[in-house]
């Protein structure tokens, strides 16, 4: 179960509570792409099954890694969850290599991987909802040109699936040429939503862990975050957090003591950050990892500009046991917690910092969850988005555009020459002063 720790004004609940109207009520902008609110009923319909039939044929043909290509929305809820579910130094027994591609444009990082891929037994999910993305289409170009060498052009289509629009974009023409099996995701749901729909499910299912269990976690926070009341969790954070941006708190860092969460975080910081920073508003989505970063960032969180405020995202249970042992000489000094477990230093650390930032002007909330699974990153998914609709909602900007994405590709396909772009491409070369 999700527990917001905060104390929003009746003020602030009270517009949280109309967020949530018109968020539930699907009457507020970007309405049409509120679908991911009944995400988590897939866990009742065929969606899993058919994943987990794509990963049984795999793995009957002994595939060892799984290439996923997507970048935004098509990447980070399914990195976040292999990232927190996984063990952090050893993959276990039988289980697919999930690895990513397609999210970066770095040549270093794409020869690595097909370095990699090299000397395995490979299978492909490219992810691209608009199916014109240029990251993705260029890794999938460099892959599908492998797979081919590799198996063939029918033993690669056996091992490539594509997940896209119904009917749009070039991604479904060509998967529809090919004959790769495909998944649709839903018209009404946008990439940062997406991590229920098989954009989340198959990547997670093909690392080995349980697609139903995270669609049940969601469903139950589907049932909290859905109920309209001042104790929602999602309408606390909203206001909470709203509250803080109003009284001059620009900046949220996302805050996580476990190293499993970092993806996590990266995921909240899109969800958040193309959801509501628009139309000159918006809170900056930041995180930190602590207490690696209070050795790093932490001077200037205590200190610098005051205009942060955290939020402590953690689970309430340690999944494991590690006690801290007894040293006859205790030239360290640390004698004092033999015995104690690691877990309960993490935990006085983050009482200590806690109470160190808020000292210090930074105001703190948190979200809790009771473990790190795949039933409570549901719960965590499902809730975080709820939050991200209403809190928009409450800022005046619509949750489920991203207009300011388009800058960069603009001038990025005109620099590259796309077909189309020939007049803005003289436009910067000249602003670039013919460098390139
Ligand atoms: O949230 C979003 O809509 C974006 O982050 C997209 O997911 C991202 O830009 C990738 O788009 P696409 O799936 O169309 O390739």
């Amino acid at each position: 179960m999700i527990k917001v720790d905060a104390s929003p004004s009746g003020k602030y609940l009270d517009r949280a509570i109309e967020a949530f109207d018109v968020l539930y009520g699907r009457k507020g902008a970007g309405c049409d792409y509120t679908g991911w609110i009944d995400l988590p009923s897939a866990v009742h319909g065929p969606l899993p099954s058919e994943c987990m039939s794509v990963v049984d044929r795999w793995r009957s043909m002994g595939v060892e890694t799984v290439a996923v290509i997507g970048i935004g929305g098509s990447y980070l809820g399914a990195k976040a969850a292999i990232e927190a579910l996984s063990h952090s130094f050893v993959r276990g027994a039988g289980r697919m290599h999930v690895v990513f591609a397609g999210f970066n444009l770095s040549e270093e990082y794409h020869a690595e991987l097909m370095d990699y891929l090299e000397s395995s037994s490979v299978a492909v999910v490219v992810i691209s909802k608009s199916g014109t993305t240029t990251e993705p289409a260029v890794a999938f170009r460099i892959i599908k040109e492998f797979m081919e060498r590799r198996y063939g052009r029918k033993g690669a289509a056996e091992r490539i699936v594509a997940i896209t629009d119904a009917s749009k974009g070039a991604l479904r023409a060509e998967a529809e040429n090919e004959g790769y099996v495909t998944f649709v995701i839903p018209d009404n749901v946008g990439g940062r939503y997406s991590v229920l729909t098989p954009v989340g499910l198959l990547p997670v299912a093909a690392a080995g862990f349980d697609i139903s269990a995270l669609l049940s976690g969601a469903a139950a926070a589907a049932g909290q975050c859905g109920t309209r009341s001042a104790d929602n969790p999602a309408v606390r954070y909203a206001a909470a957090r709203n509250e803080l941006y109003d009284a001059g708190k620009k900046v949220e860092i996302l805050v996580t003591y476990n190293p499993k969460m970092q993806y996590f975080a990266e995921w909240w910081k899109q969800l958040f950050g193309e959801s509501e920073g628009k139309d000159g508003k918006g809170l900056f989505p930041a995180s930190a990892g602590f207490t690696t970063d209070l050795h790093s960032l932490g001077q200037y969180i205590q200190d610098g500009g005051r205009f942060i405020f955290e939020t402590v995202l953690g689970a309430s249970a340690s999944g494991r046991d590690l006690v801290i042992g007894g040293s006859s000489d205790n030239l360290d000094g640390m004698g004092f917690l033999a015995g104690r477990h690691m877990e309960y230093c993490n935990r006085m650390a983050a009482l200590a910092t806690r109470i160190a930032h808020q000292d210090g002007g930074v105001p703190n909330l948190s979200v809790e969850f009771d473990r790190i699974d795949e039933y409570c990153l549901g719960e965590l998914f499902y809730f975080f988005e709820a939050a991200c609709g209403i809190s928009a909602y409450m800022l005046g900007v619509n949750p489920f555009d991203q207009p300011g994405v388009e800058a960069y590709k603009k001038n990025m396909y005109a620099l590259l020459g796309k077909p189309g772009y020939e007049k803005e491409g003289e436009r910067l070369r000249a602003l670039l002063h013919g460098k390139v």
